[in-house]
């Protein structure tokens, strides 16, 4: 039982999977969310959507976060021996490289909205915040509006060319199974 929990020398277990894949969805669905939120006429579609937007990101933190502790007690499985050296180190730094992303995004939305002196929502309004700073905010928004969207694009389409590579031109699909659960040694 708690060896489908945690990840083997081989494969990621069934925490791991799930925690993955739920990532992926709720993180790529959150980019879009923001992408079409900010475009909204004022009202309460929009003021609904800004509230699901940091209700779910939120969440996305505390999964990240737990995620970080998770590792230490189930370490990563080794790179997957049919990769060349530079796509194991390529792997190892775009997996990094999501992380920060993964953290950064909400991490730098709450910034935002708290030195903003906005209300933190999550599922409901939680509360006020004292003293806004607005040079605070402008550093906070800068990373969550532009610089870490394009770094998003970036990394995750690098991320997804490169299972597709391995899977349909390296004929190599271990790299997928493994977190997708087919593979027992
Ligand atoms: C994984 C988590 C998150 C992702 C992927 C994400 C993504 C985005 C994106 C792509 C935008 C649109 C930026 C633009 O083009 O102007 C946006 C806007 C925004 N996000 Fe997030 N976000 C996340 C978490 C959060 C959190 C936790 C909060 C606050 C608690 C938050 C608050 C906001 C706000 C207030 C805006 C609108 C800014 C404006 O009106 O100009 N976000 N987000
Ligand atoms: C549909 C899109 C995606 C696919 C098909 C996919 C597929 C995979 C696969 C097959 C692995 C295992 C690679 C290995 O170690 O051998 C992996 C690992 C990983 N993926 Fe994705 N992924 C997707 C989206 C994302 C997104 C959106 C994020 C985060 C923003 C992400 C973050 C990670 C991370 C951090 C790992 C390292 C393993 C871990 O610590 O959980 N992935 N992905």
């Amino acid at each position: 039982m708690t060896s489908r929990i945690y990840n083997n020398e081989h494969q990621y277990g069934g925490l791991s999977r799930f925690y993955h894949w739920t990532m992926a969805i709720l993180f790529i669905g959150m980019m879009a969310c923001g992408l079409i939120m900010v475009t909204l006429d004022n009202g309460t579609v929009r003021d609904a959507t800004y509230m699901l937007h940091k209700t779910v990101g939120i969440t996305i933190l505390l999964l990240g976060i737990f995620r970080l502790v998770w590792i230490r007690h189930s370490k990563t499985p080794k790179p997957d021996e049919s990769l060349e050296t530079w796509e194991k180190l390529l792997a190892k730094w775009g997996h990094r490289v999501l992380y920060i992303v993964l953290l950064g995004m909400p991490i730098s939305g709450l910034g935002m909205v708290y030195f903003f002196g906005n209300v933190i929502e999550y599922i409901v309004p939680l509360n006020e915040v004292g003293e806004p700073s607005f040079p605070t905010v402008l550093v906070f928004a800068y990373l969550h509006k532009f610089i870490l969207p394009p770094a998003v694009y970036i990394v995750v389409t690098l991320h997804i060319i490169g299972v597709i590579k391995h899977v349909i031109v390296d004929k190599k699909p271990e790299t997928l199974t493994r977190m997708i659960g087919k593979i027992e040694r």
